[in-house]
């Protein structure tokens, strides 16, 4: 069942999301070789110890760090450890904040020094795709749009798109309805309302989009080793657009 946010709902969910998009930030700034994802998740976890957040992945389902680090060929749900960045390295750094009750959550993918320009592209389109799946969502919007948006840009530039992982509902709950893929058919799935609070967050790979979960049980892989890159924001439906609560 999909909640529809009040303008009062959406107004509290307006400071977990900021604090995402200034944590996002403050890592981006300090992110660098030599860095194990350890540190990178203990940047994420004082910094949102700081501006009064609860780092929401911490303890879910016994997830046991603040942050998802995904370095290279890892899609998703990278559990930061002692793995040292390098130069030419792509890292998505995933992570969700909880404030006044309610959960802000998005990811970037960010560069490490020079990377080849096969991960160059990878990240430029896989950010465009987060923007391509937006583009025109506006109440009245059947939901599978945004998959078909994403899926054309991804596929026009040579890459795929994750199937296994898609985008969400968000709100009291990291995870709420409606599941947003980044594939379908246009003109499909529900119309989204407006006061709908979802998370896009387009998951692109270079090589085949199909995935193996390590013995961790968190960390997902592309099975052909290839690299993956993610991009999220927190998107709010309004009646005539979008408003981008984590940007
Ligand atoms: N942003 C991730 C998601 O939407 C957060 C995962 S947190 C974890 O699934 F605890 F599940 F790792
Ligand atoms: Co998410």
């Amino acid at each position: 069942m999909v909640f529809i946010k009040s303008e009062e709902e959406i107004a509290l969910m307006r400071e977990p999301c900021a604090i995402v998009r200034d944590c996002l930030k403050f890592v981006e700034e300090r992110i660098r070789a030599g860095m194990t994802t350890k540190q990178v998740d203990t940047l994420v976890h004082d910094f949102l110890k700081a501006n009064g957040a609860e780092p929401s992945c911490l303890g879910y389902y016994g997830y046991p760090a603040s942050a998802c680090v995904s370095v290279n060929e890892v899609v998703v749900h990278g559990i930061p450890d002692g793995r040292v960045l390098e130069e030419g390295d792509i890292v998505s750094v995933d992570l969700v904040a909880y404030k006044n009750g309610y959960h802000g959550d998005a990811a970037r993918t960010f560069r490490i020094g020079k990377v080849s320009p096969e991960k160059d592209k990878l990240v430029r389109v896989t950010e465009e795709c987060f923007f391509k799946g937006i583009e025109g969502l506006k109440a009245g919007t059947p939901l599978y749009d945004i998959g078909y948006r994403v899926q054309q840009h991804a596929e026009s530039n040579g890459f795929s798109v994750i199937r296994a992982y898609t985008g969400h509902g968000i709100g009291k709950e990291m995870h709420e309805d409606p599941s947003v893929p980044n594939v379908g058919r246009r003109g499909t799935g529900i119309r989204l309302a407006a006061g709908t609070v979802i998370c896009v967050e387009p998951m692109i790979v270079c090589g085949n989009y199909r995935v193996k979960v390590l013995p961790d049980e968190w960390t997902a892989v592309t099975l052909d080793g290839r690299p993956a890159a993610h991009y999220e924001n927190t998107v709010v439906i309004r009646e005539d657009g979008v408003e981008i609560l984590t940007l």
